[in-house]
């Protein structure tokens, strides 16, 4: 089978193309917020105006004409309300007008399900961490269980709110980790709690430095060391209780090399293996929404037109009641 995922949960407009698990196309754009966060209205009419260059693009990469496909799969949440809508509008019209199967895939779920296939790593530890999202989870019995979580932003918007306070054209984690390659370590407020996480503290304190005079290198350095410091704690003690030997690192932030290398240290150092999927896979994008779309409807079939709506807050402890509630409802 053919699926074809779309992803709009956020900044993102992504569509990508899968096969029976081998991606055939992976194409994006994304909306680029000038001196503000995102603005829901204007991620919006991004996603509609580029809905459908977006889409040819993904079948020309993957050299398939839209009869060939035979699900649509799409991003259903947690999101934002409006550019979530436009993309779930666009799945509906496509599955509506070319008469296709459609389902709707939780977006945390897809960005785990997408690097277990590509790392060939099963039944992982996870670590989930994004702008909006940072997650400790574990599978039990086929449902997921968040262990730990941020108690305030997500650690991306940690990174993106400094990136507007240091004034960066670009206000993203990305840009702050080049910056961050160059800088020295000043303390910040480190704050664990069992297998929870408080970032706030961090950004009123690189702040009123940054007022003060401290180097933007050095602050957005030390903002990143102390953050995944903090991580990798709660991930560790994650590891001892579940007593997994394996872990995967997922989400936006997981593009991070100086993550990457503190969480290979502390694996090498507990005997755990460690993987993450290729960055292209860990932005936002449709291949994930595409795959983890393929195995859901294996699982369930699928959703009834009049499911297929946004579920902004949409935890992933719910998604076998949410699926399993929209097969009760097909006709
Ligand atoms: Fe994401």
């Amino acid at each position: 089978m053919i699926s074809l995922g779309i992803e709009c949960t956020a900044h993102t407009l992504g569509m990508g193309i899968v096969k029976d698990g081998k991606v055939l196309s992976n194409a994006s754009d994304a909306y680029k917020p000038k001196d503000e966060g995102i603005l829901p209205r204007k991620a919006a009419d991004h996603h509609a105006e580029v809905f459908g260059k977006i889409l040819e693009d993904a079948l020309n990469q993957a050299r398939i004409r839209i009869s060939d496909i035979g699900l649509i799969a799409f991003s259903q949440g947690p999101g934002i309300g409006s550019p979530l809508a436009v993309g779930i509008s666009g799945a509906r019209y496509l599955a509506g007008r070319f008469n296709k199967r459609i389902i709707g895939v939780n977006h945390c779920y897809a960005h785990i399900v997408i690097s277990e296939h590509l790392t060939g790593l099963h039944e992982p530890l996870v670590l989930y961490l994004s702008g909006g999202n940072s997650q400790i989870l574990v599978r039990r019995d086929g449902v997921w269980h968040v262990l730990g979580e941020t108690l305030d932003v997500g650690i991306g918007n940690l990174f993106d709110s400094f990136g507007r306070v240091i004034g960066l054209k670009y206000a993203h984690g990305s840009e702050l980790e080049k910056l961050a390659n160059k800088g020295k370590y000043i303390e910040m407020p480190y704050t664990v709690k069992g297998m929870n996480l408080v970032f706030s503290g961090i950004l009123t304190a690189a702040e009123k430095l940054h007022k003060s005079g401290a180097k933007k290198e050095d602050l957005a350095f030390s903002l990143m060391e102390t953050s995944f410091a903090m991580a990798c704690e709660a991930t560790e003690r994650a590891l001892f209780l579940t007593k997994k030997k394996k872990l995967i690192c997922c989400g936006g932030v997981a593009q991070n090399t100086r993550l990457k290398t503190m969480l290979k240290t502390m694996c090498d150092e507990d005997g755990v293996e460690f993987g993450v999927a290729p960055n292209e896979f860990n932005r936002d994008n449709g291949a994930m929404i595409a795959y983890a779309g393929e195995l859901l409807f294996k699982k369930y079939g699928a959703m009834p037109m009049e499911r297929c709506v946004a579920v902004t807050n949409y935890r992933i402890e719910r998604m076998e009641e949410i699926l399993r509630t929209s097969r009760r409802t097909r006709k």
